[in-house]
């Protein structure tokens, strides 16, 4: 069933898991999702980012979510990653996405909080939870680069402020992690995770995740962390499998034949993240 993405964040919080949210950008990402949280018995964000929604089109993905959605034994929310605009949160409301998050990462604090007012005062009345980001998380997510100089953890006093004046559902946070492939092994910064968890109750996400070491995604979910956004690991293994497939069968044309082993192989990945988020049992 398709839900309010505030339910998943509410009850993550009062359990003390993190759900998993995966990008999706075709039937075959989507599907893997999917059937990862139906045999974990997970909730599980999907996702679109604007570079996804612009690939595949709004009313594919959204009309594929829903269906899925529709059809899952387990909760799940459609959520918009990483919008930039007032426009495109509006665009996703109007098509029924449970989620979204608005990135005002790029803008100064104080047009940061009035654009993600806005998105709240259009969203909310619709039943629809708002993400927002405070501090800049480096690294590449589709249109949206952050070169790692201009990377900057998240000011714990400013989070408990914009969380007031916002009245967000949850809040994106910088911490270390960065979109993409890392170049060198990532360390979180847990006494900034501290600070920020013990100034403000909201639910936090932790972006970037791909690549993270599953001891130190474990250590951050107790202080609060209530999702947890994958792409990166998901588009390693689909490419893989493929690449495999194909060095072992250069013949094959079957796209089903072609696409179905990569599918299996993103399902897994999901699922492990599942079981390693605490998500897996809690559907
Ligand atoms: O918003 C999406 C995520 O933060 C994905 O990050 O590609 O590094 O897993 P990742
Ligand atoms: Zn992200």
């Amino acid at each position: 069933m398709l839900i309010s993405g505030s339910e998943l964040f509410q009850a993550a919080k009062k359990g003390g898991y993190a759900v998993g949210a995966f990008n999706l950008n075709n039937m075959e990402i989507l599907q893997a999702i999917i059937e990862a949280a139906e045999e974990e018995n997970s909730p599980v964000f999907l996702q679109a980012s604007q570079g996804g929604i612009k690939y595949a089109g709004i009313e594919y993905i959204a009309g594929m979510a829903r269906v899925a959605a529709e059809k899952a034994k387990v909760p799940v929310a459609l959520n918009l990653d990483h919008g930039t605009s007032f426009t495109q949160v509006v665009q996703c409301v109007r098509h029924g996405f449970s989620a979204v998050m608005i990135d005002g990462s790029q803008l100064s604090y104080e047009d940061n909080i009035a654009i993600t007012q806005k998105c709240v005062e259009v969203a909310h009345p619709n039943g629809v939870s708002v993400e927002a980001e405070l501090g800049k998380i480096g690294g590449v997510e589709d249109d949206i680069v952050v070169d790692e100089k201009d990377a900057s953890y998240t000011d714990p006093k400013e989070a408990a402020e914009f969380v007031e004046r916002t009245k967000v559902d949850a809040l994106a946070i910088a911490i270390g992690t960065a979109h993409g492939l890392y170049k060198g092994e990532p360390k979180l910064a847990f006494d900034r995770l501290q600070e920020i968890a013990s100034m403000t109750d909201v639910p936090l996400v932790l972006h970037g995740a791909s690549g993270i070491s599953d001891e130190q995604i474990r250590k951050a979910v107790p202080y609060g962390i209530t999702k947890i956004n994958i792409d990166t690991d998901l588009r390693v293994a689909f490419s893989q499998a493929i690449k495999d497939l194909l060095a072992e069968k250069p013949g094959e044309i079957d796209p089903r034949k072609i696409l179905g082993p990569a599918k299996a192989a993103m399902k897994e990945v999901a699922r492990a993240k599942m079981r390693l988020f605490g998500s897996a049992g809690r559907a």
